[in-house]
């Protein structure tokens, strides 16, 4: 979920409708606003999207303050009822709130036993908990901040009060949010990206930190009411960058930004002589490690499979990789020096923050990589490798994803060489060759697209397979595929397909087969033989130099090492189209949001 709120004299409606679609990435079955001008408060909820909620939101009448709400639902279905803002019995107190609340039935038990609710969310306890003890204290800064105290969970809140004009009410534990600051106004938002059109210098809140937000002052608090100072940071986003210009979709957008990625990333990890150029501590980090634990989530955790390949073939550590949030419950067996990688494209993911909770508790050393630096974890682990891929804002990762395998393959050399590990392999070099094959296949969008409409117009399911290091490409195509197109899709081993899988091979199954690998691209082809054999539809994507007569398409050589950052191109692009021709909603698929902060 997003949450934005905004107290000053300008458009308020306009300043949070404005930030919800900036944050609907962040989920979209509902949405609403609560606005509160001298005529009290005006609360507007649809199911849907925030296009719907601007049309239902009625623009006249001045609101001073206001608080916004873009929803992933949790507790409850999609739905008005069950959209936010949620109000009070009374409807004095109107909150939003982003998190789940672990407690709300002990809470509703032990505090609101008289209460009736109208919604099945845990937020509308929040708030009605705050009404009950708000009479009791007769103050709603002591009631919020005993509310707050009681909840368990995470939790972004933003809370007005309709008898006070001058006061936002804010607070988080776990879900991520921020206060910018402006003349004569002042905002909260779950990501900066959200109201970058109004300022860019932004405030961190710290979990169960209570704020108070008035239109010319912020004044951050713990628990206890001591206040504290904190300096404000400049959010170096450039706002150009999450518009999506003449493309009809962000993820076409970001598919064809890719080679700039790369560039980008040789410049960043680069010196003056063009020498690598990595954080000395993190290099130490990475020396004194003896097993590295990669921790991610969805496309992340499959940067991670590739990322494992670098780092044992070049540097010689042993790596794991876990999805987050198997590990957060079912820790394992832990080496003695252990370092870990979270990589998270918006470094909000609640999965992988648990781990890092816990594994910080246990003393062991984190590094992030992501794409968005002050992000929560990016601040709470020790180290940060920024991917410097510029905002990602379609559903469905791409650039992130080659931006982390290229990072990945920074830190393997970088450590390689800290080791004194002698390479044949000029990672800047490599990566420069790759950005030119990758613009050479986003040239080919109309074969690819003929593909797609060849192979994936009717079916209703769809195999990948690799061998590998293409098998963790074959796993990729497959999530991009299902996210957007919403056919079933699996990305298989291609050896390991006859052992079960084989038995969903049908007349006409579309199978996309990888071989970029030159030591198993004989026994992946023989793969390929037995499904036609059942009567797949199959196709063969191969590198040059390993293509034979009848591959539907051929990838330009790049390192060995470095082909799923090139062969992961086309399977964007097939899935791209797929969910084009099928007519899905390729930026914002069904179900999903872009940046998961629940657990
Ligand atoms: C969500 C997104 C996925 C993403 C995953 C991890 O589920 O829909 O596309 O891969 O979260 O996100 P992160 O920001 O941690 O990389």
């Amino acid at each position: 979920c997003g949450i934005v709120g905004y107290i000053g004299q300008n458009d308020t409606k306009e300043i949070l409708l404005t930030g919800l679609e900036k944050l609907e990435y962040r989920g979209y079955d509902s949405a609403g606003i609560a606005t509160l001008g001298e005529d009290g408060v005006h609360v507007t909820k649809v199911k849907g999207r925030i296009a719907a909620l601007r049309e239902e939101v009625d623009s006249s009448g001045e609101a001073t303050i206001g608080i916004g709400h873009t929803r992933w639902a949790t507790h409850g279905v999609p739905s008005v009822q069950n959209a936010h803002p949620h109000q009070s019995s009374t409807e004095r107190f109107t909150i939003v709130h982003n998190g789940v609340i672990e407690n709300y039935i002990d809470l509703k038990k032990e505090f609101l036993e008289d209460v009736d609710f109208v919604s099945e969310t845990d937020t509308e306890v929040i708030v009605q908990l705050i009404e009950k003890l708000y009479e009791k204290h007769k103050n709603t800064k002591k009631a919020f901040g005993e509310a707050m105290s009681l909840l368990k969970g995470s939790y972004a809140i933003g809370l007005i009060d309709a008898e006070d004009h001058d006061t936002l009410y804010v607070s988080k534990n776990k879900s991520p949010l921020l206060v910018g600051l402006g003349e004569g106004f002042n905002l909260i938002a779950s990501d900066a990206m959200a109201t970058l059109k109004e300022t860019n210098e932004y405030l961190e809140i710290y979990d169960k930190e209570i704020v108070l937000v008035n239109r010319s002052f912020v004044e951050v608090q713990t628990l206890d009411g001591e206040v504290i100072e904190r300096e404000p940071f400049i959010a170096e986003i450039d706002a150009s960058d999450t518009e999506k210009g003449t493309y009809p979709h962000f993820m076409l957008k970001e598919i064809d930004e890719q080679p700039i990625v790369m560039r980008n990333i040789i410049r960043e990890y680069q010196d003056e002589k063009g020498e690598l150029k990595l954080d000395k501590d993190i290099r130490k980090a990475m020396q004194k490690a003896d097993r590295i634990y990669i921790i991610a989530a969805g496309t992340s955790y499959h940067a991670g499979l590739v990322g494992k390949e670098f780092l044992e073939k070049l540097s010689n550590i042993p790596v794991e990789v876990h999805v987050a949030s198997e590990f957060s419950y079912n820790m394992p067996l832990l080496s003695e020096k252990p370092l870990f990688i979270f990589i998270s494209q918006s470094g909000e993911t609640a999965d992988s923050r648990a781990v890092l909770v816990k594994i910080k508790e246990l003393g062991h050393p984190a590094l992030t990589l992501t794409n968005v630096p002050g992000s929560t974890l990016s601040r709470e682990a020790n180290y940060t490798l920024p991917l410097h891929a510029g905002p990602e804002i379609a559903v469905a990762s791409t650039k992130a994803y080659t931006a982390q395998i290229a990072v990945l393959a920074v830190l393997a050399v970088d450590t390689a060489r800290a080791k004194g590990i002698k390479l044949d392999f000029d990672p800047l070099q490599e990566l420069a060759i790759v950005a030119n094959a990758m613009e050479v296949i986003t040239n080919q969008k109309e074969e690819l697209e003929q593909l797609a409409r060849d192979y994936f117009a009717i079916t209703r399911n769809a195999f990948y397979i690799g061998r590998s290091t293409d098998y963790h490409v074959a796993q990729e195509a497959a999530l991009k595929l299902k996210e957007i197109s919403y056919i079933q899709a699996e990305g298989f081993a291609g050896g390991e397909l006859k052992h079960g899988t084989i038995a969903l091979i049908e007349d006409g199954t579309p199978v996309i087969a990888l071989t970029t690998q030159e030591n198993v691209n004989y026994s992946i082809r023989g793969n390929v033989q037995e499904v036609v054999a059942r009567g797949a539809h199959a196709l063969i994507i191969s590198s040059k130099g390993l293509e034979q007569d009848g591959d539907a398409f051929v990838l330009p050589p790049v390192h060995e090492l470095l082909t799923p950052l090139v062969s992961v191109i086309p399977m964007q692009l097939l899935a791209y189209y797929a969910a084009l021709h099928r007519d899905c909603d390729v930026d914002k698929p069904r179900n999903l949001a872009k940046s998961v902060t629940v657990e």
